[in-house]
């Protein structure tokens, strides 16, 4: 799926088909944050069902300190960019630092996050009010994980995979190659 720079999408309305440019208005961008190590489609789900109602998502590599990472944000990347092929649009990127100085720079309104089970919203909650302290003028907006995936996470994969558990249908195909690749396997 592409978005043509200049014709950004064409809507209907009242009955005709309006063609909306980049020009019309200020495109909403929204960061979807996160460790992904590695992504799984779960994650995948959550910037699907973004990018419907976001111009623009950049998917960034952020720093979480209290983790430790199986795979380097090169590797992070490179499956990112794999398992998002048929999207050349979505932006990837890495960063180090604060996730509002990053949205600031990318002019994004936006942060996108992904919303588990219940066990999610106290982090999710903190983390929420703290960006806000830090720069009132970028929103958080949480999608309702979808029920396939509202109990994986990157951990329990990594977890199922190590003792060559079945992770098919979790994670896309090149995430699958590469934990087995790591794991031996
Ligand atoms: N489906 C399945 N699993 C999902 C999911 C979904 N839709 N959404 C998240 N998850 C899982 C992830 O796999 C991850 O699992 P893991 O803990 O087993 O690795 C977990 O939920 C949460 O991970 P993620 O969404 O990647 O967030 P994170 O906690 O690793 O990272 C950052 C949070 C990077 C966004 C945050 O630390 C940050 O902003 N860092 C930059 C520094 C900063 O600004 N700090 C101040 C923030 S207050």
């Amino acid at each position: 799926m592409t978005r043509s720079s200049s014709v950004l999408k064409r809507e209907l309305f009242a009955g005709n088909e309006v063609t909306i440019r980049n020009a019309d208005f200020m495109l909403r961008t929204a960061i979807y944050p996160g460790s992904f190590d590695p992504v799984t489609n779960g994650h995948i789900d959550i910037i699907e069902r973004g990018f419907k109602l976001f111009d623009r998502i950049i998917v960034a590599i952020l720093h979480n300190p209290a983790k430790k990472y199986l795979f380097s944000v090169d590797e992070r990347m490179t499956l990112l960019r794999e398992s998002l092929k048929k999207y050349p649009d979505i932006e990837i990127e890495a960063f180090d630092g604060l996730l509002v100085d990053y949205a600031v720079q990318k002019n994004a309104q936006a942060i996108l996050r992904g919303m588990r089970a219940v066990s999610d919203f106290e982090y999710e909650f903190q983390m929420a009010l703290m960006n806000r302290r830090l720069n009132r003028n970028v929103q958080t907006v949480f999608l309702m994980t979808g029920l396939r995936w509202i109990f994986t996470s990157s951990s329990i994969i990594k977890e199922a995979a190590c003792f060559g558990g079945n992770i098919n249908g979790m994670v896309p195909p090149a995430v699958n190659q590469k934990l087995k690749e790591k794991f031996g396997r």
